[in-house]
C-alpha cells in the first residue's frame, strides 16, 4: 500500500497514472490478483482481510483520482503559459491612421454644442434656390447672393453654398423651441490660399417664444464657445451684415499667433475673424410660417478653426491628401 501510495505522488504525467491505474484496477491489476488470492483463504480470516483489501482499494482509488486532477490543472496551466499572447506588445509592421483634422476639428465644435443639449441636424449637398437664398431672405436678383459663388446644375437646383438651408429645413419640419447645429460640407466657386470649392460649416440655431431668446444669450454662448476652442483668448462683436440675421454680427478672436500685436496672420490688426451671427430676420421667421418667437443664429467655417488651432497656412494643403501633413495629426 504504502509502494503504491508513493508511486502515484511520484507520477509525472496523465500517462503514467493511466498506466497505474491499469496496474492497480485492471483486469489482471493488482486488485483483480488480490481478491483472486482470497478465494483461497480459510473461512474466519477472509472477512478482516477483505475489509483491509477494500479500504486499502477505495484510499488508493481516491488518491490516483487526485493525482489525475492534480497533474490535469498542472497541464492545463502549462497550456495557457506557453500559448500566451501578450496583446501590450507593440506590433511589428501595421499602420496607425488618425483623423483628418477638419473632422477632429469638427468633432471638437459638435461635441461642445451637444454637450448644451443642441440637436445635430443634416440637410442635402445638392439644394433647392428655396432653402439656400430666397428662405433666407435673399430674393432673386438680391445683390447679396453675389457673396457666394454657386455652382448650379441645369435643372436650377445647385450645390448648397452654406449650411443655413438646414435651418430653413428644421424650422419647416418642427415646432420651436429649436436648438440645432448643423455641420457639412459646402460649395463655392472659389480657390485660393484660404478658399477651395469644397469645405465645411456649422451652424447653429436657437429659436424659441418671443423674447425668451436675446443678443446677449447668443454673445455668452458664442464667447464660452471660442475659450473652449481657441484657450484664453479675447473676443470682439463687430456689426456686420447677413441677408438671414438682422442685427448681424461677425465675431473675431485676439490673432493666436501674435497675441494680438499684430502680425502677418492677422494682417496687422490683431484680430481673426471667425464666424458670423445674428439676430433671425423677421423675414426668414416669416418665410417658415413661425409667430411670436425670436432667435438666434451663426456660422462658422471649420476649415478656418483647424488652420487656426493647427496653425495651418495653406488651406489647400487640407484636401492634397499628402501623408506628410497628415501623418503629423496622428
Ligand atoms: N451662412 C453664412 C456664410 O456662409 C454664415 C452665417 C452668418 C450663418 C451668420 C449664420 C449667421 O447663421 O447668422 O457666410
Amino acid at each position: 500500500m504504502k509502494d503504491w501510495r508513493e508511486k502515484i505522488q511520484n507520477a509525472q504525467s496523465l500517462d503514467e497514472i493511466e498506466k497505474i491505474r491499469i496496474e492497480l484496477f485492471g483486469k489482471k491489476g493488482y486488485f483483480a490478483k488480490e481478491f483472486e488470492r482470497l478465494k483461497s483463504l480459510p473461512k474466519d480470516q477472509k472477512p478482516a482481510v477483505a475489509k483491509e483489501l477494500n479500504s486499502t482499494k477505495n484510499t488508493l482509488f481516491h488518491a490516483l483520482r487526485q493525482k489525475k486532477e492534480e497533474l490535469l490543472t498542472q497541464e492545463i496551466q502549462q497550456k495557457l503559459q506557453s500559448e500566451k499572447i501578450d496583446v501590450s506588445l507593440y506590433s511589428a509592421s501595421g499602420y496607425k491612421g488618425a483623423l483628418h483634422p477638419v473632422q477632429h476639428t469638427m468633432d471638437k465644435i459638435i461635441e461642445y454644442f451637444t454637450a448644451l443639449n443642441y440637436a445635430v441636424e443634416t440637410g442635402p449637398l445638392v439644394e433647392e434656390d428655396f432653402y439656400n437664398f430666397e428662405a433666407l431672405n435673399l430674393p432673386k436678383h438680391h445683390p447679396a447672393r453675389d457673396m457666394q459663388d454657386t455652382f448650379y446644375f441645369q435643372d436650377g437646383t445647385l450645390l448648397r453654398t452654406h449650411t443655413s438651408p438646414v435651418q430653413i429645413r428644421t424650422m419647416l419640419s418642427r415646432k420651436p423651441p429649436i436648438r440645432m447645429i448643423s455641420p457639412g460640407a459646402v460649395f463655392r466657386r472659389d480657390f485660393d490660399l484660404t478658399h477651395t470649392p469644397m469645405f465645411h460649416q456649422v451652424e447653429g440655431l436657437v429659436v424659441d417664444e418671443a423674447g425668451k431668446v436675446s443678443f446677449a444669450n447668443l454673445k455668452f454662448i458664442l464667447e464660452d464657445f471660442l475659450k473652449y476652442m481657441f484657450g484664453d483668448v479675447k473676443i470682439r462683436f463687430r456689426p456686420s451684415f447677413f441677408p438671414f440675421t438682422e442685427p448681424s454680427a461677425e465675431v473675431d478672436i485676439s490673432c493666436i499667433f501674435c497675441k494680438g500685436k499684430g502680425c502677418r496672420v492677422c494682417s496687422h490688426t490683431g484680430w481673426l475673424e471667425v464666424l458670423g451671427c445674428g439676430m433671425v430676420d423677421p423675414n426668414v421667421f416669416y418665410a417658415v410660417g413661425y409667430k411670436d418667437v425670436s432667435g438666434y443664429a451663426f456660422g462658422l467655417g471649420v476649415e478656418r478653426f483647424a488652420m487656426l488651432l493647427h496653425r495651418i497656412g495653406d488651406l489647400r494643403s487640407l484636401f492634397e491628401g499628402d501623408l506628410r501633413l497628415l501623418e503629423q495629426f496622428r
